[in-house]
This record gives C-alpha cells, sequence and structure tokens, in this order.
C-alpha cells in the first residue's frame, strides 16, 4: 500500500483561500489523521493531469495551509451544483473518468433525472408526486386536475425560483421565491399574461411542474422531513438522522436558507397527527429509506449519502420531494441528538477508510 492510497480529497469551489464548509472539513481532516488518511480540500480546476499534482489545502496546527499535493486516490465530491457548476463540470468528469481516482459518490445530476429513476421501483413510484417537465399544456392540465401546480427549477437548490400558481376565477396567483430568494406575489389576469411572466421567470432554463401539495400544518406553516442517509465503515447505509425543517408561515418552501429551523421528527409528527396516522407515517418513512438509496445507486452508479427531503401533507400522505447527493448537514447540527450530529460528520471518512482497506490486496 502507498502513502497515495491513503489520501482522500474534498472537491469543492474555492476562490483563492475561500471554500465553505470549513468546519466540517476540518473535522474530516481530524478523523481522517486518526484513521491514518490525508485529507485535502481542493478545486477541480486547480488539478495539473501532467505532473498528477493539485494545489489545495490541508488543515495543519490550527490552520488551514496551502500546498501541492499528488492526486488523491480517493475524492469526496462536494462541488454543489450552481450557476457556475458547468465550469467546473469538465474537470469533475476528467477526475471520474482517471483510473486512478475513485469517488466516494457520483453527483446526481438534477430533479428529473432522479424523478426518472424512481418511478421505475414500484415501491418508490407512490410517495412520488405526478412531475413533468414544464410546459404551458402540462401547467394547464396540471392546474385543471388539482387548482394548483407547483413549478420549480430542474437544477435549484434551497428553495431558490420555486412557484406556486394557483387559479382563481380568470386570475392567476402566483407566490413564491424569486432569484434572490425573497418571497413574492403576483396577480395575473389573463393567460397571455401568465405565459408572459413563465417565459420571463424561466429565462430558458428547465423547470419541472407538479401539483401543488399542502406541505404545511393545519394553521399554514410549511414544513418538511429532512432525512440524511450515508453508508458507513461497513460499505452499508445507515439512517444518520430525520429532523423536520419548520418554514415561515408567510412562505410556502420550508428551506433553512430561506428562513427556517429544525426540531426533532417524533416531537413535531406527534405535535401534529392522531398517534394511528403518526405510526404510519413513520413506519413509510422507514420503509422508504430503506429502499430509495440501494435503487437510486443500482440505476446511478456509487452514491456515499443523500439527503431526502420528504414532504407530508395535511391528510399525512407522504411525498419525496427532492434527493440531494450533496447534502447539507445543518439541520443535524441545530437539533439535539449528539449521535446524529456526530455521524453526520464523520460517516463519510469512514465509508473512505472501508473502501480503501477494501482494496488492499485489490480486485
Ligand atoms: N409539489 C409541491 N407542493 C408544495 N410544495 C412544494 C412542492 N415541491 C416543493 N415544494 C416546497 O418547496 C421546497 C423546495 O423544493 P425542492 O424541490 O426541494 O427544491 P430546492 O432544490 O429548491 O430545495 C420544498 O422543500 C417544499 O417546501
Ligand atoms: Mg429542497
Amino acid at each position: 500500500m502507498t502513502a497515495k492510497n491513503r489520501s482522500l480529497g474534498i472537491i469543492t469551489r474555492c476562490h483563492g483561500s475561500h471554500f465553505m464548509e470549513k468546519g466540517y472539513y476540518k473535522k474530516l481532516t481530524q478523523f481522517g489523521r486518526r484513521a491514518g488518511i490525508r485529507v485535502f480540500v481542493f478545486s477541480p480546476r486547480d488539478v495539473d493531469f501532467e505532473t498528477r499534482t493539485v494545489i489545495g489545502f490541508e488543515y495543519r496546527n490550527g490552520a488551514w495551509r496551502r500546498g501541492t499535493f499528488p492526486l488523491p486516490s480517493y475524492i469526496y465530491d462536494r462541488c454543489f451544483i450552481s450557476a457556475s457548476y458547468r465550469h467546473y463540470k469538465p474537470y469533475i468528469e476528467q477526475l471520474q473518468n482517471d483510473p486512478g481516482i475513485t469517488f466516494l459518490g457520483h453527483g446526481l445530476s438534477g430533479k428529473w433525472q432522479v424523478h426518472q429513476i424512481l418511478s421505475k421501483s414500484p415501491v418508490l413510484a407512490r410517495w412520488l408526486p405526478d412531475t413533468q417537465i414544464l410546459s404551458y399544456r402540462n401547467l394547464h392540465a396540471t392546474i385543471k386536475k388539482t387548482g394548483a401546480a407547483i413549478i420549480k427549477p430542474m437544477a435549484g437548490t434551497h428553495g431558490v425560483n420555486v412557484v406556486r400558481i394557483v387559479k382563481a376565477g380568470n386570475k392567476y396567483v402566483i407566490t413564491g421565491r424569486n432569484r434572490e430568494n425573497k418571497p413574492f406575489q403576483r396577480e395575473l389576469k389573463t393567460t397571455e399574461g401568465l405565459h408572459r411572466f413563465i417565459a420571463h421567470f424561466t429565462a430558458g432554463r428547465k423547470f419541472l411542474v407538479q401539483p401543488y401539495l399542502s406541505l404545511h400544518t393545519p394553521d399554514g406553516v410549511p414544513y418538511d422531513v429532512r432525512i440524511l442517509v450515508q453508508k458507513n465503515g461497513h460499505g452499508e447505509w445507515q439512517t444518520t438522522g430525520m429532523a423536520v425543517r419548520v418554514g415561515d408561515k408567510k412562505s410556502i418552501t420550508s428551506n433553512l436558507h430561506g428562513g427556517g429551523k429544525a426540531v426533532p421528527l417524533s416531537t413535531f409528527l406527534s405535535s401534529q397527527f392522531r398517534p394511528e396516522v403518526n405510526a404510519q407515517i413513520e413506519e413509510q418513512l422507514q420503509q422508504l429509506v430503506l429502499e430509495l438509496p440501494p435503487f437510486l445507486e443500482e440505476y446511478h452508479g456509487r452514491l456515499v449519502e443523500l439527503g431526502i427531503d420528504v414532504g407530508i401533507d395535511t391528510a399525512g400522505n407522504v411525498w419525496i420531494i427532492e434527493v440531494n447527493s450533496r447534502p447539507g448537514r445543518a439541520v443535524f447540527a441545530q437539533i439535539n441528538d449528539p449521535k446524529a450530529r456526530l455521524n453526520a460528520v464523520s460517516q463519510p471518512l469512514r465509508y473512505a477508510h472501508y473502501l480503501m482497506n477494501e482494496r488492499v490486496g485489490g480486485y
């Protein structure tokens, strides 16, 4: 085994020495050191494939230090999809195609891809909202069928540009969050006006349309269940935690970035539903979390962890809203669950360790 085999590179977007999640990566570095794994952070754009080195950052003696490192054998992909993702994508692909490098997990490429995979599972399909690519025709069909629709960007995050469209008489009422993630409301008096608004709002980007689901408490507070599932040190899927994100009453989304807070799942559910309904919800969540990760992995390729956003409507129905391969950990730092909190920031390192040991002797 060479020293190179014991290195884990975290890829992220770096601007000079600035990158996000420094606290998390510091922890991974410290867990790594105990396991004999060298952890460092770099931007996929700072790789020199000729010399097989990267310029990156390593947490050492109390500070992040810049340095040149040999290409790591293992990579943890934390390059969040954003407007600048296309500048990173070709470099990430080059790393993925490198025979000397193993990704702990391959990033999912968007909501539509995930929906299409999950809808192949008869078990999971029952929890999927009816989802289509946005067109005026699909939008009007959805509104006609259910009274209200949600449109959202295929490659969106944090609830940005998620919009509800309700038909009231001949008018359309639009409620949602704009590009700056600020809540807004508009009324459009004609179908042409609605179409003009949508053309302007979507600005050529691909959107999805779904029925609007009442994913809120009886008094109108939006919430969703955030589940974090991760591979553990035996290479098996393990549920790290389940928590509820409660949004703002004024808002239609429950994302923390939109100004929400996190609370423990069972406390929250028992305050909302009768015990029988509650038990059915919890049972479905357990089944969902067992079924989804291996199913998605079978079609997509290796995954290291998933953030599954589940919505629960006012009748207690469970809905898969979003599956994220680069999940945040903020909710588990906010609820008082020390085990979930520790696992959330250490499982990826344990999984890397498992892969490294498994490879000794080669296959
Ligand atoms: N079909 C829907 N009906 C009602 N609310 C929804 C629906 N889809 C999404 N939302 C709300 O919008 C939020 C953001 O949607 P999501 O699909 O997770 O996109 P993002 O990637 O922006 O987080 C969800 O957490 C949920 O609160
Ligand atoms: Mg989401």
